[in-house]
Parts: C-alpha cells; sequence; structure tokens
C-alpha cells in the first residue's frame, strides 16, 4: 500500500526514466532576481515539450508544505512528479501530495523534537522560524553567520547528550535547520533511488541542482550527476572545495538557477537541452524525438510571441497554422462558442501585437504550461463510448517509442489514443485533439478539435468527457489515424 503512490507516479513512464532532476527551488530553479522568471520559463518549455512523458521531476525544497504552496502562487513553476520538503524530511507524491508515510516512520528513530527545543532555548543566539517552518522533523532558526559554527558544535554536543542523532545544517548564510540523521535532501534522494531500484525503475540519470547549504548533500549520493547553479553560495562551494573538488560528475555552472540546469543537460549529454523558447523560427523546428507535447508547446509560444509582436507580422505563419487544422476542425471557446479552427486562426490577424509590453499593468504577457501528462487507459476510455478498439488498448507508452515500434508493424498506432492533462493557475483548461495519418508524422500532427473550459484556479480536472465523446462520434474519426487527446493546461502571467 505505502509503495502504491511511488509506483503510480511511475506507472506514468514506459519504461525506467530518460532523467531524473531532483532540483532545490529557491535561487537553483527559481530565480527572485528574474522578475520575468525567463530562465524558469526556457526550463519550462524543454521539459514540456522533451521530458515529461519520459522522465522525472522532483523538487527539493527547504520550505514547507505551506510556504511552498506560497512560491507555487508566485512563480510560473511546472507540477513536479515528487515534491521532497522541509529539508528533506517530507516527501509526497504527484500533483495531490500524497505523503510517504514509510519515510515519516523511519525518520522517527532517535528524534524527540520536544528535546530539541528544550536543549536549543538555551542559546539566545537562535531566532526561531515562523510557526509555519517548524515541522514534525525539522526545527529551524536564524543565526548570524559568524556564530553558526560554534554554535553548530555546541548544539550537537548537547542533543547528543539527550540521547538524539541529530544532523545540523547552515543554508543561505542564515538558515540553521535541526533535524533526524536520517534526514535531509540527501537521503530523502537516496531512500527513492533504493525504492526504484527495488522496483527495476532506476532512473537512466539523474542530476542533482542546488544553490546552498542543504543541498551539499545531493552532490555525495554515488553516481548522479550533479549542478551547482552560477550563483551557489559560499557554503556550497566551500563544502564542493572540500568534499568533491575532483568529481567530473559535479560542475559549477556559468549560468544562473535554471539556465545553469539546463547548460547542465547540454554539459552532461543527459538529453536535449535546446528550450523552444531560445528557437528562433519554431515552425523549422527539427524534432529530436517526436512528442505530441512539443506540438503544443510550439503553438503556444508561437501564440505569445504574435500576441507580444515578437514575431515577424508575416502570413506564412498562419498558412501553416491553417495548414495544420482539420478543414471542419472546431474550436469551443469556454463561453460555448463554437468556430472553426481555420476562422480562429484568420482573426489572429487582428491580435497581432495586442500584448506587446504590459504598459497597462494587465494584459497576457507570457503563457506557462504547468503539466503534461499521459492519462491511463481507463480514464481515456471514459470519452469514447462505442470505440470497442479504443478499449482494447491495455499500454500507455511514450509516443516515441509506440512509433518507433511502428515501424515494423502498422497496426500498433491504429488504436493509439493519449491524452495528456494538465493543470493551471488561472485560465482555462484546454483540450486537444490531435491526429495524424503519417507514421512518419513528418509534418506534425493535424489539430482536429480545440475545447476550453474555465479553471477555477488550483483546480485541475480531466478533460470534458460529453464534449469529446460528441466530436468523436460526428467526426467519425478513423481509427487508421493516430489520435491524441491533449487537455493543456496554461497559464497566463501578467
Ligand atoms: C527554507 C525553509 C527554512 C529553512 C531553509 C534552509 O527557507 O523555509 O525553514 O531553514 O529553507 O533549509
Ligand atoms: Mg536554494
Amino acid at each position: 500500500m505505502r509503495e502504491a503512490s511511488l509506483l503510480k507516479t511511475m506507472d506514468r513512464l514506459a519504461g525506467n526514466a530518460r532523467l531524473m532532476i531532483v532540483s532545490d527551488l529557491d535561487h537553483t530553479m527559481v530565480d527572485h532576481h528574474d522578475p520575468e522568471n525567463l530562465s524558469l520559463l526556457r526550463f519550462n518549455a524543454l521539459w514540456e515539450s522533451n521530458y515529461r512523458n519520459n522522465s522525472l521531476l522532483v523538487f527539493s525544497t527547504g520550505r514547507s508544505p505551506t510556504l511552498y504552496k506560497e512560491l507555487r502562487k508566485e512563480k510560473p513553476m511546472l507540477t513536479p512528479d515528487i515534491t521532497i520538503m522541509s529539508v528533506g524530511t517530507e516527501i509526497t507524491y504527484g500533483n495531490s501530495m500524497i505523503p510517504d508515510e514509510g519515510w515519516v516512520e523511519f525518520l522517527n528513530k532517535k528524534w524527540d523534537r520536544n528535546i530539541v527545543s528544550e536543549e536549543t532555548s538555551k542559546f539566545p543566539e537562535l531566532t526561531l522560524q515562523s510557526e509555519t517552518e517548524q515541522r514534525p522533523h525539522k526545527v529551524s532558526f536564524y543565526v548570524q553567520k559568524d556564530k553558526a559554527q560554534e554554535i553548530m558544535k555546541a548544539l550537537s554536543t548537547s542533543l547528543e547528550k539527550r540521547g538524539l542523532d541529530v544532523k545540523i545544517i547552515y543554508s543561505g548564510g542564515m538558515d540553521l535547520d535541526i533535524l533526524p540523521q536520517g534526514a535531509g535532501k540527501g537521503q530523502a534522494l537516496a531512500y527513492l533511488l533504493t525504492k526504484f531500484k527495488a522496483a527495476g525503475k532506476l532512473p537512466h540519470n539523474t542530476l542533482v541542482c542546488g544553490d546552498s547549504g542543504n543541498d551539499a548533500e545531493l552532490f555525495s549520493i554515488p553516481d548522479v550527476h550533479g549542478v551547482m547553479v552560477s550563483n551557489a553560495q559560499e557554503e556550497l562551494l566551500q563544502w564542493h572545495a572540500a568534499n568533491a573538488k575532483n568529481n567530473p560528475k559535479i560542475i559549477h555552472a556559468t549560468e544562473r538557477c535554471a539556465a545553469g540546469i539546463i547548460q547542465a543537460i547540454g554539459h552532461f549529454k543527459l538529453g536535449p537541452s535546446t528550450s523552444p523558447r531560445d528557437v528562433i523560427d519554431l515552425s523549422d523546428t527539427k524534432m529530436e524525438n517526436f512528442d505530441p507535447a512539443y506540438e503544443v508547446v510550439k503553438f503556444y509560444l508561437f501564440y505569445e510571441r504574435w500576441r507580444r509582436a515578437e514575431v515577424e507580422h508575416s502570413e506564412r505563419y498562419l498558412a501553416n497554422l491553417k495548414s495544420v487544422c482539420c478543414p471542419s476542425g472546431t474550436f469551443v471557446h469556454p463561453s460555448g462558442i463554437e468556430r472553426l479552427l481555420r476562422d480562429c486562426v484568420n482573426s489572429l490577424k487582428t491580435c497581432y501585437g495586442t500584448n506587446k509590453g504590459n504598459n497597462f499593468g494587465f494584459g497576457w504577457i507570457r503563457f506557462c504550461l504547468h503539466r503534461i501528462v499521459v492519462l491511463d487507459t481507463s480514464d481515456t476510455s471514459s470519452f469514447v463510448p462505442k470505440s470497442a478498439a479504443i478499449g482494447r488498448l491495455r499500454t500507455m507508452q511514450p509516443l516515441s517509442s509506440q512509433i518507433t515500434n511502428n515501424e515494423n508493424n502498422s497496426s500498433l498506432l491504429h488504436d493509439l489514443i493519449i491524452s495528456i492533462i494538465g493543470e493551471v493557475r488561472q485560465c482555462c483548461l484546454t483540450t486537444v485533439l490531435l491526429s495524424s495519418k503519417d507514421v512518419s508524422v513528418a509534418q506534425g500532427l493535424t489539430w482536429v478539435h480545440v475545447h476550453q473550459t474555465w479553471l477555477d484556479g488550483a483546480g485541475s480536472r480531466c478533460f470534458d468527457s460529453h464534449s469529446l465523446a460528441k466530436v468523436w462520434n460526428s467526426m467519425e474519426l478513423s481509427l487508421q489515424e493516430l489520435m491524441l487527446s491533449m487537455n493543456v493546461c496554461v497559464s497566463v502571467l501578467a
């Protein structure tokens, strides 16, 4: 039972993850000095278009669940597969953040937070952090940089005398955390890797990313690649110099935050490392790996650039777009109004540059996809009532492997239906039905149907099954075609 959430997380992938990224958030994934969040959005687009369907994203933060959720509201962040919070003392799985109870049990050994409170109260140099940051297996303070070393020593002696086995970590030149000895970001990662191994699902590569003291442990886990972002704190660089200087698998990036993570993916050749946001002419993109999510990312990026007048005002783009719209394809607005997709493309003419700048403090600036996930068969079959063929579907392999398998067996493609869902900060959930008759998929996919529904901010939903069933029936779609249904959620960052 305990393993169920981990396995569910893994089930999304056909095999072992191609890459598992384990990243710290503050000053690593998230740059608090970049109000436009450009490198974060670059990373997000890279991840959603190339990795979401075959890899695992793990956020590992010092923040408690409360502060983590606050950060998600402030910054355009992806939804990770696994969230490790409170400096490796809390592990949760999936979008619904199901806690790993086995980890909690493990951390209870030789731990008594009352004794920690008692002993620490004897140190006037320690200032307690806010109530939200005090967790079952984490007691946190602020302490001045010049006093930190001395206090850590004294504390560890006094806690040891009381029979506790603790770990004391100093981060960011100000935060002091006291945790059970078995806890910490590195231990939490080691625990996950052990579980993956037991399930035969060890990721092919793991990349850890960090900037401060509480990330140091991540870099000592055997066999992982590591990137210290360019803006890493002194305490992490010192730890590295003393403990891991000769490890070629760890680099100190020359780029800040998420840009440093992208740099490391390229440096270690862990997979594609060009974000679609860095591709100027997306219509020329040659896909390294076929992935329908790339189509969607490409479309949203084009639309964003069009609205911001960052692409040329050229008919060519609209003609390209029209050529990938099914002639009878429709778009349903959240209000219920339905139009032909091709008419929608025509009306793009009038909205060129309407979101240039943000002069009025309002309006769309950028799109952010939060999550694109392949749904399992039982979910997808619910919106295709009459299709026995779809009902036969059992495995949900990533599309790339289906296409490869298909080279010798064209019947495999016939039954393929994939639904991808997303979640959103605001705005709406978009269900996209894509199709391709062409096994080589050289020209990309045809957009058959786009249906939007409003979302109430935080909520995430599956697709509108009724409307999809209607479309499915009315279009008499041939199962000779590759059908992809995706629910994509996008937020508009103002
Ligand atoms: C985060 C947490 C804080 C902790 C720090 C360093 O800022 O909110 O409690 O001390 O990370 O681990
Ligand atoms: Mg950090």
